[in-house]
């Protein structure tokens, strides 16, 4: 098991980034920690609830229990997706998380796992989590916004994302998370209903619905874009500030 300087070594952000005290780990976010004056973004207001058998859906999705989700996904036909994946890809890890990690869409890999992160991005994320001494076991939940891969790892459609995102709030409902961490311009927009950059929203605290919400670059775009690992990496001490005291039985990051 590598230790956490060499993992921080491979990922590039040695000596400079050192990680703090766990006990610091466990306050309340400081007064200097940056809020977002992101106004009411669309993932706060609640939509009327459509009538006839799409209410009937989102009442549904709204009140699965964890044992039912994954085959419910896996019985999903609301979009077109369901007839050209292998796998849906519900998500992996505790079901009582503080901190729950939203991505895009399975890709080659997850599809045919059935395990979302799993390629070469998901070991980058594993090692990020690993340098905070957490894991996709421990005290993280891994989501994505779509359960089933895309054709060709194409960018989600606005209407498969709306399609799914009954399933991402029954998730989020569920874990009842502190701390949501958007992993990419995907996660960034179904949530937060901006089509603003990674660039321009990290650094902050945003919130969806009243969770706390930190934005950071997806790990496939870190792997294109070294240079940007280390602001991925101080985008994961931002959201460790700001998570807040472990008062659960979950470990934590
Ligand atoms: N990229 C994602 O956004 N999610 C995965 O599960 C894998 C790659």
């Amino acid at each position: 098991m590598a230790t956490r300087d060499e993992i921080l070594r491979e990922l590039g952000l040695a000596p400079t980034w050192r990680l703090r005290s766990r006990a610091h780990a466990g306050e309340a976010l400081p007064a200097e920690v940056p809020e977002a004056d992101v106004v009411v973004p669309a993932g706060r207001v609640q939509p009327l609830r459509p009538a006839g058998e799409a209410g009937e859906r989102l009442a549904r999705i709204a009140a699965l229990e964890w044992s039912a989700l994954a085959a419910d996904i896996d019985a999903c036909n609301a979009c077109g997706l369901c007839r050209t994946r292998n796998r849906s890809v519900p998500g992996v890890g505790d079901p009582r998380a503080r901190w729950l990690l939203v991505g895009e869409a399975p890709g080659a890999e997850e599809d045919a796992r059935g395990e979302p992160f799993v390629g070469q991005a998901g070991k980058l994320l594993d090692n990020m989590l690993a340098a905070l001494g957490a894991s996709r076991r421990e005290g993280v939940y891994i989501a994505n916004v779509l359960k089933c891969r895309p054709p060709g790892n194409r960018t989600p459609e606005p209407a498969e994302a709306e399609a799914c995102r009954p399933y991402l709030e029954r998730q989020i409902a569920l874990i009842g998370p502190q701390l949501i961490v958007a992993l990419g311009r995907s996660a960034a927009s179904l949530l937060l209903g901006t089509d603003a950059t990674i660039a321009s929203l990290r650094g902050r605290v945003h919130r969806w619905r009243s969770t706390p919400l930190v934005v950071t670059y997806h790990p496939a775009y870190l792997l294109r874009n070294l240079p940007d690992k280390a602001k991925a990496w101080e985008d994961l001490l931002l959201a460790r500030q700001v998570a807040a005291p472990d008062t659960r039985t979950s470990s934590a990051p």
